[in-house]
């Protein structure tokens, strides 16, 4: 079954700068090497999802520049729909600056441009109504992501939540039209105030807490660690793929992506579905970029 999904988020080129390491305040450091390649998490996600064969529709926002052109044409090229993308004249198309360390460890600081300007008048509700799945991160203004969901949830349609960047409250009107939250583990301690380790009683603690923000079920990602699981009555650590790490970036996205791809309407196959989207961000770190990392649904068949 080739499944519908709704993308909300962003569109960002990435500027990536490659380091050795993490330069010190007031240090000068010269990079590796410079690239650029299209990212934003929403961007990331549509197409992990389109590679993996979904149909998937995009609703964001770009500007009227070279970076927006750039940006449509990337979903398009892989099969996003761009009906519901905007282009504003007044603010330019998101942009990310990645500091992208020799060991694969990324830093991104973001400005959100275009991304930032969505307002719930660019929100079309039979877009929404008519996809089996809608995903959001938190690089949109969260009163668009609330609308959004609440059309979901009045409409049957699944919801996903990236909160990440960790920049809004799990607020109780988002997390009641919330079927499943995928936070990294940065943005798990931003969001309980826990700090998370990889171990079993700590995962549990930290779960709890997202849990009792009100949403149903969530996936701790947790890089090399592999990823956490819980629902009202079962937790699982999934473990790692072991690859050599070449870029993180976009991995979490490619998850998310994968999953929301193949996961059912109830996640009574969250268990292989997890496994899958596993699979996929392993690939992913070890090609460089984002977009250009996400692996198609015959290399992950393949892994
Ligand atoms: O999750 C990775 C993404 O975060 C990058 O592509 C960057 O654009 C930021 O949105
Ligand atoms: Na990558």
């Amino acid at each position: 079954m080739t499944k519908n999904i709704v993308v909300l988020g962003s569109l960002n080129v990435d500027n990536i700068m490659k380091m050795p390491r993490m330069p010190l305040v007031g240090e000068t450091m010269a990079l590796t090497d410079v690239t650029t390649a299209p990212g934003g998490k929403g961007a990331n996600q549509a197409v992990a999802a389109a590679r993996q064969g979904a149909n998937v529709s995009f609703i964001g926002s770009v500007g009227n520049d070279s970076n927006g052109q750039f940006m449509r044409a990337t979903l398009l090229s892989n099969g996003v729909n761009v009906n519901a993308v905007t282009t504003n004249s007044e603010v330019p198309t998101g942009s990310a600056y990645i500091m992208l360390q020799e060991n694969g460890a990324n830093t991104i600081l973001i400005h959100g441009g275009a991304n930032q300007a969505l307002t719930v008048a660019d929100l079309d509700e039979n877009v929404i109504a008519k996809a089996d799945t809608l995903i959001a991160q938190f690089e949109v203004p969260l009163e668009v992501i609330v609308a959004a969901f609440k059309i979901a949830k009045a409409n049957n349609v699944q919801t996903i939540l990236n909160p990440a960047p960790a920049v809004y409250d799990l607020i109780p009107e988002l997390t009641h039209v919330t079927d499943i939250i995928l936070p990294n583990e940065t943005e798990a301690q931003l969001l309980t105030g826990i700090t998370v380790e990889n171990n079993e009683a700590v995962l549990n603690r930290v779960s709890n807490a997202i849990l009792a923000k009100g949403v149903p079920r969530s996936i701790i990602t947790l890089g090399d660690a592999g990823s956490f699981v819980a629902d009202r009555d079962k937790r699982w650590w999934v473990k790692p793929n072991k690859v050599d790490a070449v870029d993180t970036t976009g991995a979490g996205d490619t998850f998310i992506g994968t999953l929301a791809s193949v996961i059912d309407a109830d996640f009574n196959n969250l268990e292989e579905t997890v496994k899958r989207a596993s699979i996929a961000s392993a690939i992913a770190v070890t090609r460089a970029g984002a977009i250009p990392s996400i692996p198609t649904r015959d290399e992950v068949d393949a892994f």
